[in-house]
């Protein structure tokens, strides 16, 4: 049976407790709503860790003054059951002073330079030193010895790889793969913002990276790729922030390089904003 953990206290006395036994002990950061992507996390760290801890936390220092904090979905009674049935051992539901206890302001901050700049970092300034910031504060309080993030956010795991070597955070980061709808589309929990008109187009993101690994597969050069992807996605009544190819690292990709490549897209239909990638 699951345990919801709200005081740091508890959480510590609970992983102390796991320790002493030399037990591992996982992590999965959520900020819940949580779906069958999530809920696969708990699966993949359970391979490296005897117990599992969630954390759900709707983390406002990741927000943008104009996003989606406050109307993020918030469904805490439905992800503890989810997480229960997933085999997760304890739910982290931090509040916000828990969190930061000096409050935001005073907050001590992470900034994550380097591949945090790019892409999402130049559409989302701030973001991922929000997601550092919260992050770094999940492994202080959970000590976990592994932690799961999904391919669907990819650059966010590309920018915890990078803060955990360079901080020497001891947690091993492992990766899991996107879960789809049957159509397609990324399971995401802004998915539900949409109308029953946007979710029928919402596809077309799906589709457009697959075209985009068909086009390279046929030898079209990157920038016409790239051209032609946006293109297709504002004719399905995106508004495109960006997509592109890049090598897994996040790199432009190489003149004339083989190796795999990564179709990443960022767009947004009516105001919701939705992001996916392809490698290939
Ligand atoms: P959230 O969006 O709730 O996602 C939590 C984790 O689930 C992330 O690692 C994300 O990549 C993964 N995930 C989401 N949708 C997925 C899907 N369709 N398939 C596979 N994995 C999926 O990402 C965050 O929260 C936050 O930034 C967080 C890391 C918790 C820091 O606040």
């Amino acid at each position: 049976m699951i345990e919801s953990v709200t005081e740091l206290p508890r959480l510590r006395a609970l992983v102390a407790g796991w320790k002493r036994e030399g037990l591992r002990v996982g992590l999965v950061p959520t900020m819940g709503n949580l779906h069958a992507g999530h809920f696969s996390l708990v699966e993949r760290v359970r391979e490296r860790a005897d117990r599992v801890v969630a954390s759900i936390f709707v983390n406002p220092t990741q927000f943008g003054p104009n996003e989606d904090f406050s109307r993020y979905p918030r469904t805490p009674d439905a992800d503890i059951a989810g997480l229960d049935q997933a085999g997760c051992d304890v739910a982290w539901l931090p509040s916000v002073a828990a969190m930061y206890p000096l409050g935001i302001e005073k907050a001590m901050r992470m900034h994550a330079p380097g591949v945090g700049e790019t892409l999402e970092g130049e559409s989302r300034p701030g973001h991922f030193d929000g997601v550092c910031t919260v992050v770094s504060r999940l492994f202080n309080q959970v000590q976990p010895d592994a932690a799961a993030f999904g391919r669907k956010d990819y650059q966010q795991l590309a920018v915890i790889r990078q803060m955990v070597q360079d901080m020497a955070f001891p947690v091993e980061i492992l990766a899991g793969d996107i879960v789809r709808e049957a159509d397609g589309l990324a399971m995401s929990s802004r998915n539900q913002y949409l109308s029953a008109d946007a979710r029928v187009r919402a596809v077309e993101m799906y589709r457009t990276l697959q075209a985009m690994r068909e086009a390279r597969i046929d030898g079209v050069e990157i920038a016409e790729i790239e051209g032609n992807a946006s293109q297709r996605l504002r004719n399905a009544g995106f508004v495109v922030d960006y997509a592109v190819l890049r090598q897994p690292s996040l790199a432009l990709p190489d003149a004339g390089g083989s190796g795999s490549l990564m179709a990443l897209i960022a767009a947004k239909l009516d105001s919701t904003r939705l992001i996916d990638n392809l490698e290939f």
